[in-house]
């Protein structure tokens, strides 16, 4: 868990920009204010589409994750942002630990997003999966069919992967720990150091291009930075995808985790009809194809259909059943556990 310091300067650093952005609202002007931790191209027609078919102007502030939860408490009740949009299950029960966000009910979110994907106070709105990527000459695919599998001594000297404090290895942790329990997971963990080629640096993109060039045999990494790379027509990413396999973890036990994209109306929002009217507009099917297609991602709601043919060549998968609100609740176990088995 980051740790967050009080930095009284970033309140008035906030008022400050929203004002820049036109606040504070004329009386009857209908407004909602953004946070969000999520900034892809496609992103832009998902919010004027929303301000074109409500009305309800848009003030958004991008930001990276930690600092938009650190301004979202250091505003605390004074503070203007309605919703909080951001990645990773672990990210949404940090905020939601720190008590940010107010309960949502809601029979539209409720009927298009699956149980398993909603909580009381944050609802996910696409997913993606922290599959395995393999270098072919070094391995064989049956080496590395599970997550479990690359703790195996036999991997000694094979293993990338990015800190073990990055909320998308906590976020498996937090489901590892769900299934195996928290010992066995605490032994994956001091086996999978034991496995490691380097240091762990970098993110997902600079392990899948150290196992192509064989500076180790496999590592873990979330489907929408593969799928990234396979769209990519660098010849270096064509090239590198050419040199890997990708497993979707644990076909014959519990799944693949999978982790989510998700949002939640923050507890002081001033204008909360307004963003509960947001949260279900990113479950209608237009803005589910925006949200999910923008990172490669899948869209939460069934019945929307991508068509994204980087992710359809990965084939498809058994995802684990596990709900995301259960998983969230393990990763701050998942982070001692790491920080245990010297997994930093
Ligand atoms: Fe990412």
């Amino acid at each position: 868990m980051p740790h967050l310091t009080r930095r009284p300067f970033v309140a008035t650093a906030a008022a400050l920009s929203l004002s820049l952005l036109g606040l504070p609202a004329l009386a009857q002007e209908q407004v909602l204010n953004i946070y969000s931790a999520r900034h892809y191209q496609t992103d832009e027609a998902l919010y004027s589409n929303f301000t074109k078919t409500t009305g309800i102007k848009i003030n958004r502030i991008d930001g990276k994750e930690d600092e938009l939860v650190e301004r979202i408490r250091n505003e605390g009740t004074a503070s203007p942002a309605d919703l909080l949009i951001t990645v990773d299950a672990t990210r949404l029960e940090i905020a939601d630990k720190l008590g940010l966000f107010q309960p949502v009910k809601s029979s539209v979110l409720e009927s298009r997003i699956p149980a398993a994907l909603r909580t009381p106070n944050w609802y996910s709105f696409s997913t993606r999966a922290r599959v395995i990527v393999y270098n072919k000459v070094a391995l064989k695919r049956e080496q590395v069919l599970n997550y479990e599998d690359l703790a195996n001594p036999a991997l000694k000297g094979q293993v990338c992967v990015r800190s073990g404090a990055h909320p998308y290895n906590l976020s498996l942790g937090g489901a590892l720990i769900a299934h195996d329990g928290e010992a066995k997971t605490e032994a994956w963990a001091r086996g999978l150091v034991a496995n490691f080629a380097r240091a762990p640096k970098g993110g997902d993109t600079d392990q899948i291009m150290a196992v192509a060039a064989g500076e180790c045999g496999v590592t873990l990494s979330n489907s929408y930075y593969v799928a990234r790379m396979l769209r990519s027509t660098k010849p270096a990413d064509q090239e590198a995808m050419r040199a890997v396999g990708v497993v979707w973890p644990n076909q014959s036990s519990w799944g693949t985790h999978v982790n989510v994209s998700g949002a939640g109306v923050l507890k002081h929002s001033p204008n909360r009809a307004a963003a509960v009217k947001f949260l279900e507009y990113l479950a209608s099917d237009a803005a589910q194809l925006y949200f999910a297609d923008g990172n490669n991602e899948w869209p939460v709601v069934a019945s929307v259909k991508t068509n994204n043919r980087a992710l359809e060549s990965l084939g498809t998968f058994k995802a684990d059943a596990l709900p995301i609100g259960d998983l969230a609740k393990n990763t701050v176990n998942a982070q001692k556990v790491f920080d245990r088995a010297g997994w930093r």
